[in-house]
């Protein structure tokens, strides 16, 4: 039998329990050396064949060995398992702990009511178009069949951009006319021309009535959610900045009728029962009947309330059938046959939808920031 090397093996039982990480990798060392079939083992085994003398030397070695290499083994076992229990101190969880709730945020409940009104209006077929918030004098007031000196410029007192501010973006839609045509001198949008007109933030969205026209042929079923602006004192139902649902419709043979059924459609899905509404005459420039809109007062049930100035009603929108003006304004071509062709607008107030629809008796609560108010929602 060739001379045993065990210092050599020693060594490499050592080395190779220093590098282990885990208790696993231990047992394999284990049974690398000193198990059944280890190295040290079959040392041992094989000593029967040695001559006397030579077997008791070369056994105590073996055995000696052995223990050093078990000791080695126990010592690193220790090591790996106090490793693992300050792991396990440290890293310890409470399953049992409840845990931390993230709190989530959420759309703001203007929001979240623009978005089911527009979906109701889209399961309707109309479209969710939107304009810009400064607009110019042509758009909001004159193509809408409100020249300069008429009195009902006063009902949309609003901010006006000083001619020399500096608009973000020159190439915005403010500016663009979309049928040039139309600019030509005496041409029915002279008075639109761009170069000329005066900014203000808009103080209704129905100049999308005439974008939305110039670019597009009828039959046509748009809605416009956004941003308004007025020159205004607040109040319980006031506000200076403010957002609206306009809506239009045009269409072959269409009359008040069909507003109504579409009215009474989208006032029934809303609110979700059969709201009672009703059409008074009203006057706007830009429609030709006009009427204002109004639903019983959702407060008192049409008995009667401060929000509704004890009359049982909430106006709640501007509407009427579209002008011929603004049609001549749009520069829609109506032909043929003109006469068939015919349209219906509304002008809703979301704040006042949404005021409704949750009984919310201040407008200025929607944007006071207050999260008492909104965590409601
Ligand atoms: N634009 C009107 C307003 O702001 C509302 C309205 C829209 C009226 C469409 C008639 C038709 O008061």
């Amino acid at each position: 039998m060739a001379k045993i090397d065990f210092k050599a093996l020693k060594n490499k039982a050592q080395k190779d329990i220093n590098l282990a990480k885990d208790l696993k990798e231990l047992d394999e060392i284990f049974r690398k050396y000193l198990g059944e079939k280890g190295e040290l083992r079959q040392i041992l085994h094989s000593l029967k064949d040695l001559p006397q003398l030579k077997r008791k030397e070369t056994g105590k070695l073996a055995n000696q060995i052995k223990k050093e290499i078990e000791e080695t083994l126990k010592k690193k076992k220790i090591n790996i398992q106090n490793l693992i229990s300050n792991i396990q101190k440290q890293e310890w969880v409470d399953i049992t702990i409840p845990g931390k709730k993230l709190v989530l945020g959420h759309l703001h409940p203007l929001t979240q009511v623009k978005k089911e009104v527009e979906e109701i209006f889209q399961s309707m077929g109309f479209s969710v178009v939107e304009g810009p918030e400064i607009e110019n004098e042509w758009y909001n007031f004159d193509a809408l069949n409100i020249p300069k000196d008429h009195p009902a410029r006063d009902v949309w007192d609003t901010f006006w951009l000083q001619s020399n501010q500096k608009i973000p973006n020159p190439k915005s839609q403010i500016f663009t006319p979309y049928r040039p045509a139309l600019l030509k001198k005496g041409g029915a949008g002279a008075g639109r021309n761009p170069k000329i007109q005066k900014l203000l933030l808009r103080t209704h969205t129905s100049p999308m009535q005439i974008r939305y026209m110039e670019k597009n042929q009828p039959p046509l079923r748009i809605i416009v959610p956004g941003s308004v602006f007025r020159h205004e004192a607040t109040d319980t139902r006031h506000e200076f900045q403010l957002y609206q649902i306009e809506g239009l419709m045009v269409d072959k043979e269409i009359s008040v009728a069909n507003l109504k059924a579409i009215l009474a459609e989208f006032f029934k899905r809303f609110f979700g029962k059969n709201t009672a509404f009703r059409l008074d005459p009203d006057f706007f420039p830009f429609t030709e009947p006009s009427f204002n809109v109004s639903v019983t007062c959702v407060i008192c049930e049409g008995k009667g309330c401060n929000l509704c100035k004890k009359t049982g009603w909430l106006e709640m929108a501007g509407a009427g059938m579209v002008h011929p003006n603004v049609f001549k304004n749009s520069g829609l071509n109506l032909n043929p046959p003109a006469g068939e062709w015919r349209g219906w607008a509304f002008g809703f107030g979301l704040e006042r939808l949404a005021m409704m629809k949750y009984k919310i008796d201040d407008v200025r609560l929607f944007r006071s920031g207050d999260l008492r108010f909104l965590n409601q929602f």
